[in-house]
């Protein structure tokens, strides 16, 4: 059994004095949550005193994403040392929109991946299609890409430290979810795809979350179907009550 994950994509909002509130929010609803972990991925400016407001609580610290070097002339990079230090234990490679609008290929994507995880930070891996791949039936071939070359590398035991994000993105910030038979049948063939290049141990322990327009309201449909093992979660995620409501739709 997969324990699930639930992350919060917070994205590029919220300033410190409204971060910290939204965790101060959230650290009683989900405080007798167990048997999930609950990760927060606020902006990078707010990370130190969001950290801070987590210590002694059940939710973990992400960053949204960082560099492949520790430190240097880097400008305006972020190191996974960096996240490391303010108390982050986790942190997203590869969402959507950093290879939309930031242009990240697979190959740097990657070396993030890697260079993440040898610095001792867990990671959430995103891949997904668009609607147009979707549309002209190219969906199999961008997700076997971006796992093939994403995931190059990776070892066995590496595997204990990633789980994979599967975000249609059509589905994200549109508030048009994938239903939950659409999303469980893209989860069985990424992790038929794990399989095949990693081996059944892989692919059986690694987690597969769903992300895209996910609310209260759809989260337990979603996280009910056997190979969706969590959830990614941005809008939903900036309110206190809507992200416990789907942290507990996952028990
Ligand atoms: P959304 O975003 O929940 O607002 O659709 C999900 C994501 O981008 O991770």
């Amino acid at each position: 059994m997969r324990k699930p994950l639930i992350a919060g994509n917070w994205k590029m909002n919220l300033l410190v004095v409204d971060a910290v509130k939204l965790v101060e929010g959230l650290k009683p609803l989900v405080r007798e949550v167990s048997g999930v972990d609950i990760v927060v991925c606020p902006t990078f400016t707010t990370l130190y005193a969001v950290g801070q407001a987590l210590k002694g609580s059940n939710i973990e610290l992400g960053g949204q994403n960082c560099y492949v070097k520790d430190s240097g002339a880097f400008t305006g990079e972020i190191s996974p040392q960096m996240l490391l230090d303010v108390g982050c234990t986790w942190t997203i490679i590869g969402h959507s929109e950093r290879r939309q609008y930031f242009k990240e290929s697979d190959a740097i994507l990657n070396e993030k991946l890697k260079f993440a995880l040898a610095s001792g930070l867990k990671v959430m891996f995103c891949i997904g299609e668009t609607l147009e791949e979707r549309q002209s039936g190219e969906m199999d071939n961008v997700l076997r890409r971006q796992v093939t070359e994403g995931l190059k590398g990776l070892s066995e035991a590496g595997f204990d430290r990633v789980a994979v994000a599967y975000e249609p993105v059509w589905a994200i910030g549109t508030g048009v979810t994938a239903t939950p038979e659409q999303a469980e049948e893209a989860h069985a063939f990424v992790r038929g795809l794990l399989k095949a290049q990693f081996g059944g141990n892989v692919s059986d322990k690694v987690r597969i979350q769903y992300g895209g327009s996910v609310k209260g309201d759809n989260a337990r449909e979603l996280m009910a179907k056997p190979n969706v093992d969590g959830a990614l979660v941005g809008g939903a995620s900036l309110k206190a009550d809507g992200f416990a409501a789907i942290v507990k739709g996952a028990i």
